[in-house]
């Protein structure tokens, strides 16, 4: 059973990071995955269905800051402190100028090879009849721009609003969203908050609702949206490969995905800078910066 709320491995889902980093049965003298390119690439030629799950390593490379590495701070502040309902209610003008930010940076990043080499493969493979499907934490909407068609933004989008009144969810790309957020948001540990009345936050524009919008993302302790989660399940419960890429998995239930698929002995190939948690229950590992790593793995044969 999947866990559908978005946790981190601290609090009450800890006996699942503990069951993600127990000794798989049998394993005691596993041997390190494979980071054999011919050997992938041999199981890539035959893959029909190809999951590929992604975290914010794959956007590393654009320059777009990781959650837990170096840079993972805005202000004082960690994404974890900010990305929750009780810290949007208690100061919603201090959490929009950390998504106006984060809304901004976007803006002036690019897709990276990663990106691109994942968009490709799935339009190439896709002449052949066979399926790439994209399931990402991110919601840096960088697959997208990549031009990546299937995909599940199982964290929701930077550029998406929802009403708090109304419920309405929207586009958005407005650079400032809203008036009052314009020049808001430097991430320096000195600055101080900007301090905006809510009323001058960005607002719903449906008929005469004009309720606070939110950003359309899943926060901590909040539910994933059912369909999305739904969707995900279904490609990783139908594919025959794998790839797992930037991704720390350590936060659930996205966590869990991986380790699942290959606990049903589908091979998966992860591809980050390090070990993470589940590295020891891939069949591949393929350790660097993706956007070098990743296209020559999803190359066309030659
Ligand atoms: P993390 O910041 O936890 O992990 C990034 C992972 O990418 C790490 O394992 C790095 O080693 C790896 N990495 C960094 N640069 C890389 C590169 N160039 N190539 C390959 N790998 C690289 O990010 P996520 O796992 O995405 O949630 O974090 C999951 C969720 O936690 C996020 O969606 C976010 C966060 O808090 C929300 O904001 C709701």
């Amino acid at each position: 059973m999947i866990v559908r709320q978005l946790t981190c491995r601290s609090a009450i889902h800890s006996h699942l990071y503990a069951r993600l980093r127990k000794t798989p049965p049998g394993s005691q003298d596993m041997a390190r995955p494979s980071s054999d390119l011919a050997a992938f690439r041999e199981i890539f030629s035959r893959a029909k269905n190809i999951a590929i799950l992604t975290g914010a390593g794959v956007s590393a490379e654009s320059g777009v800051p990781t959650f837990r590495g170096a840079g993972g701070y805005w202000r004082k502040w960690q994404a974890q402190e900010l990305a929750t309902p009780e810290a949007f209610s208690r100061n919603p003008s201090r959490v929009w100028e950390f998504y106006h930010y984060r809304r901004e940076v976007m803006l002036t990043k690019k897709p990276n090879p990663a990106h691109l080499a994942i968009a490709e493969c799935e339009e190439r493979l896709s002449k052949q009849g066979r399926n790439v499907t994209v399931v990402t934490q991110n919601i840096d909407e960088l697959h997208r721009r990549a031009g990546s068609k299937h995909i599940l933004e199982l964290h929701g989008s930077l550029f998406r609003t929802r009403c708090m009144s109304c419920g309405h969810e929207d586009a958005n790309y407005n650079s400032p969203i809203c008036a009052a957020l314009e020049g808001k948001g430097a991430p320096d540990p000195n600055t101080n908050d900007a301090q905006i009345p809510v009323q001058d936050l960005p607002r719903c524009e449906q008929g005469s609702c004009s309720g606070l919008l939110r950003p359309a993302v899943v926060w901590f302790g909040e539910t994933l949206d059912s369909d999305v989660l739904t969707g995900a399940e279904k490609v990783l419960d139908s594919c025959d490969l794998c790839l797992v890429v930037g991704t720390s998995s350590i936060v659930y239930p996205a966590a869990m995905f991986a380790p699942q698929v290959a606990g049903r002995g589908v091979p998966v190939a992860e591809f980050n800078m390090e070990d993470t948690p589940a590295t020891m229950r891939f069949k591949f590992h393929f350790q660097g910066p993706c956007g070098t790593t990743l296209p020559p793995a999803l190359a066309e044969e030659h």
